[in-house]
């Protein structure tokens, strides 16, 4: 589902606000050139997370899902000089096409990318002792969406914003009935989030470039 008014609309709001990005644009082209799928945040998108880590003034980001690094830049662009992004990846060619990127944009002192699956990564980080994270983004795989919520839990600290991308998926997140084990990991994790009495949260339902979908924005609470 994706309406032309939806896209004109963006590129509406895109020349407005946003401009023109050589770096954001040369990113672009570096994933589709290496033949990367065209599934980043889109522009508005991109500029709404960097937006919220400003709001939040955070000053540690975990990101778990990297592709290209192109809403890693939107977001690691936000932080204060001392700030530091983390960013999971399982493939190796995402993770090197991200890295290039991210040097490119100037970030490579603020931002690590680190490849594995990300609930081995966030496991990893959890024996570290790494975080509280201010801020997290999950916008990996949907399968393992409860997974990553339930470990991000443990990165994070009350005050801490969980963003988490892709959740309405044309509507289909309504269906009970659901096979696609992207809609059932989605609605596992909103069960996960509504049972949470550590968070707040609501999703927004968008229209744009990228089609009908949305984004879960949870707060997490004092225990
Ligand atoms: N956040 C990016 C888009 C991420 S697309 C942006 O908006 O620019 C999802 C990414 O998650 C892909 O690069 C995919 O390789 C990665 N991914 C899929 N399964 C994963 C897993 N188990 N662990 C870590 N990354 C995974
Ligand atoms: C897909 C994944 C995403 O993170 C996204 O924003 C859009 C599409 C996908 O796997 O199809
Ligand atoms: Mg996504």
């Amino acid at each position: 589902m994706k309406d032309d008014t939806w896209i004109d609309v963006d590129r509406y709001i895109e020349d407005l606000f946003l401009g023109s990005d050589p770096v954001l644009e040369f990113a672009l082209k570096k994933a589709s050139e290496a033949g990367l799928p065209s599934i980043n945040v889109s522009p508005t998108q991109g500029k709404m997370l960097n937006l919220l880590v400003q709001m939040q003034r955070a000053q540690s980001i975990l990101e778990i899902g990297t592709l290209g690094g192109y809403s890693t830049i939107w977001m690691a662009r936000a932080l204060p000089q001392a700030g530091h992004l983390i960013t999971l990846e399982i493939n190796e060619l995402h993770a090197q096409v991200a890295r290039a990127n991210i040097e490119n944009a100037g970030l490579s002192d603020k931002v690590t990318v680190t490849l594995g699956p990300a609930a081995e990564s966030l496991e990893k980080l959890i024996s570290q002792g790494a975080g509280p994270f201010d801020f997290v983004f999950i916008d990996a795989d949907k399968p393992g969406n409860p997974d990553y919520f339930r470990l991000a839990m443990k990165l994070t600290r009350p005050g801490s914003v969980i963003v988490v991308d892709n959740v309405i998926r044309d509507g289909a997140v309504v269906q009970a009935d659901a096979t696609d084990p992207a809609v059932i990991g989605t609605r596992e994790l909103n069960r996960l989030v509504a049972a949470e009495t550590t968070v707040s949260a609501t999703q927004i339902q968008t229209v744009g470039s990228k089609g009908y979908d949305g984004f879960a924005l949870i707060v997490v609470q004092d225990g």
